[in-house]
């Protein structure tokens, strides 16, 4: 668990680099800091292992104020993935992926199991790579390096600052969707700073949308696009606008505006109700033919209208509140 209250710090030119910030990220939940460049995202994730100090305002690791804890020991317990991945060039790729276990003293047998272990998830191939050196990889397998350093000794906190940055957009995708469906992620706190929206909307269960040091709003990829709490929020998103809607809500969310078509001689599902409207629209479009949906173990059939009736009355009802104003 992590939180911050009311943190503030300005550098040497008194001008603030975070100002107020305030947030809770849980066990297991991925909290992502999303704002252009310089809007504060690196400061804060490093006032978090004590790398910078903060002028005022708590911060908690684990119930404990990072203060009074031994930056030693804070920082064994945060793994730390930058974008660059900040290997060491004379260090293989399995003693760089052991930096932490060996400081901990874990017995070298250990200590290649779980190298072994964890280069296999990130699919990096234990015979070829194991005694490479950095500058042997490639900037995607370098990347997946950085991550398997910081999980090493399976710290209970994971800060990852830009980590998919300095990669090509395919190799980006690859390593983002490993990352993923790791099941090591699943039980810690995990911040993650990115620029990318699309990659702020897969990979965050929260974003917190910072601007010139401050947060906008915090929330989930849902309630940022369709309860924006200011215009800063809603015209951070204009220009993926669509296909961001698409990918946030679920065929669930517009259960209740959907039909009850029941599928006539083609019954097997495509679909789940947890499954996203842009999963839906891309099947629609690649069949040409409606699709059957499993809801709670009720199946529907929808084509292609229907899903884009029940996507914008959703929106009218949800956008509804409080924000829309009529003309006439
Ligand atoms: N060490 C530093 N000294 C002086 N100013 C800094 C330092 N680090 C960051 N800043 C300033 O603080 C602001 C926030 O920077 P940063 O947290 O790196 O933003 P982001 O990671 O969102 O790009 C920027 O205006 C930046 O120039
Ligand atoms: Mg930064």
């Amino acid at each position: 668990m992590i939180k911050l209250e009311h943190v503030n710090k300005s550098f040497h030119n008194g001008k603030p680099a975070v100002r107020d910030v305030s947030f809770e990220v849980n066990t297991g939940e991925t909290l992502v800091l999303l704002g252009t460049s310089g809007s504060g995202k690196t400061t804060t994730l490093r006032m978090i292992n004590r790398l910078i100090a903060p002028d005022s305002g708590q911060i908690l690791v684990n119930g404990e104020s990072v203060n009074t804890q031994q930056t030693e020991a804070l920082r064994r317990n945060i793994g730390y993935v930058l974008q660059d991945n900040g290997l060491f060039p004379h260090y293989t790729v399995a003693e760089n992926i052991g930096i932490v276990p060996t400081l901990l003293k874990w017995d070298k047998k250990r200590i290649e199991e779980r190298t072994r272990s964890l280069m296999e998830k990130l699919r990096l191939s234990v015979a070829d790579h194991y005694d490479e050196y950095p500058q042997q990889l490639s900037g995607g397998q370098q990347q997946r390096v950085g991550l398997a350093r910081a999980l090493a000794a399976d710290p209970a906190v994971l800060l990852m600052d830009e980590p998919f940055g300095a990669l090509d957009p395919v190799t980006r995708a690859s390593v983002r969707k490993e990352f993923r469906s790791l099941d090591e992620i699943h039980n810690k706190t995990v911040i993650m700073v990115t620029h990318d929206v699309p990659e702020a909307f897969e990979l965050g269960n929260r974003i917190c949308l910072m601007d010139k040091g401050a947060i906008q709003q915090t929330g989930t990829p849902a309630e940022l696009l369709f309860n924006p709490v200011n215009d800063f929020v809603s015209n951070f998103f204009q220009e993926q606008r669509f296909w961001l809607e698409l990918n946030a809500l679920r065929l669930t969310d517009i259960r209740s505006w959907l039909s009850d078509t029941v599928p006539g001689e083609n019954h097997a599902p495509v679909l789940k109700g947890e499954d996203s409207c842009w999963d839906a629209l891309e099947q629609l479009t690649t069949l040409s033919a409606p699709v059957n949906i499993l809801f709670n173990d009720k199946l529907v059939r929808i084509d292609t209208s229907e899903l884009m009736h029940a996507f914008t009355q959703y929106k009218q009802t949800v956008s509804g509140h409080g924000r829309s104003t009529r003309l006439s």
